[in-house]
């Protein structure tokens, strides 16, 4: 079988993983009552991510997000990407990350159960230099985290910068209307009319993008506005996180009272790019659902849209001889453990 399924679960939360893209297909969070409840977006078919074009749950690189003109230049010499995106590209090309089959195993540490993928991504795949040997960590910990690790290495020097693509939603509705949004950043990064960043870097304040307080995103996505409705009438937008050297930091928390649960994200990352799923109106999910538009929401911890055309944003190089290591973290409340769920944090 060319597509294989594997799942691990701890602390009161079970995860299904593709190794079609590193795809979460499925993340069962338990609730007050006991009963496992699916947290994401996704297909009911492995080929069905290939068509869709939504990066339902998949591991999005090399370099996830826009590169603007789908070009980079590094050390004098021009590249070239697919332009699969108008003219940009996109979430590492046409065979990116989250196309590729990835090697995927169980494994468990101190406090967590989980899955390590790995992938060798050739030199100039999708134009981009270097072998890079890339390895994702899924890990569930006894405190109810879902905890991402990314570890890279290159021969060349290279770009990378990929995240996870997973949808949510909390509720299982069929918006997240009901849901609220707390993201810890005072800027974003505005972008043009095909959501490549113009550079500037602004505020959030007097903006539906301030979510320092926390509020409602049926208040935000049903209010619109223009800011909005150029991002494809929601928010798609990067928010510039206080990154602090390769700590994990407090990103946001995105909670939904009916559902009983709160969902905080951590975070080494630079960026995060908060995507209310504005282009999956009509696509056919999970259990032969139709999804609506806002019908997840997706916490992309990242570094910024078209870092490598932008010398003013957080670079994205990596060379021979460094690792490349970044990490995010799901939190999740008002979970219930298993008793033998092992210690507790
Ligand atoms: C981007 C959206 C894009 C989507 C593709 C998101 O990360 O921000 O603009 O449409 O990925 O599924």
């Amino acid at each position: 079988m060319k597509y294989q399924s594997f799942e691990a679960e701890n602390g009161g939360l079970k995860i299904k993983v593709l190794n079609l893209g590193g795809i979460i297909t499925n993340l069962y969070v338990k609730n007050a009552a006991g009963r496992y409840i699916d947290v994401v977006l996704g297909h009911d078919k492995p080929e069905e991510y290939l068509k869709s074009g939504c990066y339902f749950g998949a591991i999005a690189g090399r370099v996830a997000n826009r590169i603007g003109s789908a070009a980079f230049t590094i050390d004098g010499r021009k590249y070239r990407l697919a332009k699969n995106d108008g003219k940009n590209s996109l979430h590492g090309g046409i065979k990116g990350f989250d196309k590729k089959i990835w090697a995927v195993e169980n494994c468990s540490g101190d406090g967590w159960k989980g899955l390590r993928l790995s992938v060798l991504s050739p030199d100039m795949e999708e134009g981009y230099p270097g072998n890079l040997d890339m390895t994702v960590y899924y890990k569930l910990t006894d405190d109810s985290e879902l905890v991402i690790e990314y570890i890279a290495f290159s021969d060349k020097p290279t770009l990378c910068a990929p995240t996870q693509h997973s949808y949510f939603n909390l509720s299982g509705a069929e918006d997240i209307y009901s849901h609220t949004l707390q993201v810890e950043a005072d800027f974003f990064t505005p972008s043009d009319a095909a959501l490549l960043p113009t550079g500037e870097v602004s505020s959030v304040k007097n903006t539906p993008l301030d979510f320092r307080k926390g509020k409602s995103l049926g208040d935000v996505l049903k209010a619109g506005g223009a800011l909005l409705e150029a991002a494809g009438g929601g928010i798609d937008h990067n928010f510039i996180l206080r990154a602090d050297k390769g700590k994990l930091v407090k990103a946001a928390t995105l909670a939904d009272k009916s559902a009983g649960i709160e969902m905080q994200v951590f975070t080494t990352a630079p960026g995060i790019q908060v995507y209310s799923g504005n282009f999956i109106g009509g696509k056919r999910g999970k259990g032969g659902k139709t999804y609506k538009k806002h019908g997840g929401i997706c916490l992309e911890t990242q570094f910024w849209p078209d870092a490598p055309n932008k010398p003013h944003f957080p670079s994205i190089r990596l060379n021979p001889n460094e690792q490349f290591y970044s990490a995010t973290v799901y939190k999740f409340k008002g979970v219930k453990k298993s008793e033998k769920a092992g210690k507790q944090a």
